[in-house]
Formats: C-alpha cells, sequence, structure tokens
C-alpha cells in the first residue's frame, strides 16, 4: 500500500469520537552537553540563538504543565506538530524520543517534524528515523505518512527542507504533494474524517515571508480540491484559528502557543488545543478549545461538517 499515488483503506467505521490533544513547537532539548565547536555548520546559527534567548523562553517545567494540563483532559490521541529541539542534533533527537514515550504509545501519538528538527535535512533525517522511527507511522521515507483512529485519518506531512541561513522557510515537494493528494481522495472516499498534520502555516499569506511554506499555494490548491476536514499546525507559536477553502466549504486551521514558552521575552505563553471530533453517518463535528497557561480556556472552533463520501 501507498505507493506513489495508490492508497488502500478500509471503509471507515460508520460512527465514532476522539479525543485529541494537539502540542507543538516544545524545543524541549538542552545543548548545555553540546559544544559550539562541534558544529561546524549552519546549526552553529542555532547554538547561539538557544544560548542567547530561546533557553530561557522554553523551560521544562513549562512543558511538564502544559502536559499536565493536558493529560487532564483524557485524550485519546496525541497530536504533535514538530519543533521537539532545536537543532536537530542526534542528543536531542534521542531526547526527544524520550519525552514522546513519556506521553502515549505510538499508537496513541502522532509527532511531525518541524524545522528545527531537520535542521539541516542531510544531518538529521538518519537520527530523526532512528530515534522517533515508531512514532512516525507507515514506515518508509516517503510522505505523507497515514495513521487510523476509528473513523479519523490522521494524515501526517513533512515540511522540513534545507533553508538558506536565517530562514525558517519548509516546503513539501512534487512528490509528497502528489501522494498527498490521492491520500486525501482516498481517506475521504473511504468515509474518513481527514485530520491534516503539518508544521508550517498551510496558505499562502499565513506567515511571515521568512518562515512561509514555500509551497503553500500548491497545498491550499490541494486542499481545495480535494478536502480535509481539519488541518493542525504550529511554527507561529500561537493560537490562531483560521480556514483554508474546501471543496463544500471553508476547512478549519489552527495553530497552538509552543507547549514550553514561559510568557518572557516578548513570546506568548505556553499552550495547546483540546479537541473533539464527533463522526457519525452524514456528519463530522469538530470542537476546539485553546487553553493557555494563566488565562481562561478559549472555545476556537465549533462546527459540523458534512461527512466525506456520505
Ligand atoms: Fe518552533
Ligand atoms: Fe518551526
Amino acid at each position: 500500500m501507498n505507493g506513489a499515488e495508490t492508497w488502500t483503506l478500509p471503509p471507515a467505521p460508520p460512527a465514532g469520537s476522539i479525543k485529541v490533544a494537539h502540542l507543538t513547537d516544545p524545543h524541549l532539548s538542552n545543548l548545555a552537553g553540546i559544544e559550539a565547536l562541534e558544529l561546524r555548520d549552519q546549526r552553529l546559527l542555532g547554538w547561539l540563538s538557544w544560548r542567547r534567548k530561546r533557553r530561557r523562553v522554553h523551560q521544562r517545567a513549562t512543558l511538564d504543565a502544559v502536559v499536565a494540563a493536558a493529560r487532564r483532559g483524557m485524550p485519546d490521541h496525541w497530536c504533535i506538530t514538530g519543533d521537539l529541539t532545536h537543532i536537530g542534533h542526534e542528543r536531542e533527537l534521542s531526547e526527544a524520543a524520550e519525552w514522546l514515550r513519556s506521553l502515549a504509545p505510538p499508537g496513541q501519538l502522532t509527532v511531525i517534524p518541524g524545522n528545527h528538527d531537520l535542521y539541516i535535512p542531510a544531518c538529521s533525517q538518519a537520527a530523526l528515523e532512528a530515534h522517533w522511527g515508531p512514532y512516525l507511522k507507515d514506515a518508509g521515507d516517503a510522505w505523507p505518512r497515514l495513521q487510523l483512529r476509528g473513523a479519523v485519518a490522521l494524515i501526517s506531512l513533512n515540511s522540513g527542507h534545507a533553508a538558506p541561513p536565517a530562514f525558517a522557510t519548509g516546503a513539501l515537494g512534487a512528490l509528497q504533494r502528489t501522494r498527498l493528494k490521492a491520500c486525501l481522495a482516498a481517506a475521504g472516499a473511504a468515509g474518513y474524517a481527514r485530520l491534516v498534520l503539518i508544521h508550517h502555516a498551510p496558505g499562502p499569506g499565513m506567515d511571515k515571508w521568512r518562515k512561509r511554506l514555500v509551497d503553500a499555494p500548491e497545498l491550499a490548491n490541494i486542499l481545495q480540491h480535494e478536502g480535509a476536514e481539519l488541518v493542525l499546525h504550529g511554527h507561529c507559536h500561537e493560537s490562531l484559528s483560521r480556514t483554508l477553502a474546501g471543496p463544500a466549504g471553508p476547512i478549519p486551521v489552527l495553530s497552538a502557543p509552543s507547549a514550553s514558552a514561559t510568557g518572557e521575552h516578548g513570546c506568548r505563553s505556553a499552550g495547546f488545543n483540546e479537541l473533539a471530533i464527533t463522526v457519525t453517518t452524514r456528519s463530522v463535528t469538530l470542537e476546539a478549545t485553546g487553553v493557555q497557561l494563566g488565562t481562561p480556556p478559549q472555545r476556537t472552533l465549533h462546527t459540523t461538517l458534512p461527512r466525506p463520501g456520505a
């Protein structure tokens, strides 16, 4: 299954519901044991940025508080939309894998890489697969990757690419976009509610030029034609509720703050999204609450969409 353009899915169950905790951008690793001298490439810039600011912006104690708050919602599934590390060093990827194991087993968690996890893809790709392998789903090199949870299809994208120095752009590339188109079509035809995970904001103009998804126009075009019921992303470190055009109406697009941000040094406080997805024979109802430490929870989405294939 899952060759370049062929996806074979069993028919979706007639109904079901799932609670999802969406956390993103924990940047949880500690670079204290990694010396600048061993970094002879672009990762040196990332190391300097961590020394100067990031180590104070992202704190493990804050992340632990966010995880504890998310656990209280008793999620059935965890979605982590990238940037678990700072510079994608093998030691960081290993530390991140330990954190993933502390959250949930692979059947109950989906993680995708962010630009920091693939800081220099050629350096990090093999270590990423080695350490996160059980959580990356659907073994093999090609993305997207697919995981079925009841009547929900989780479709994971990898937007990590070789960005120029001082840029935090992402890209899917032609092969991944071709596979995504086929995957969305197959999952929709089989009756699944399609939940797309991507690190970068998926639409044109949704993020700064320096941080954009380079092929966002092409992705938005695929989503407009094939449809999806929800897109979750990270990278922007803030809670946003937006939409992209879909074939049967707007597709909700949600982001969340960094799960470890202290709220100091000009950054927003940590938080996460709590989602309830309810699938009936004819509809998909999405309810999302944005939880930010120190502020009352905010309902960010409540909508009912037609079920694909109904
Ligand atoms: Fe990030
Ligand atoms: Fe990022």
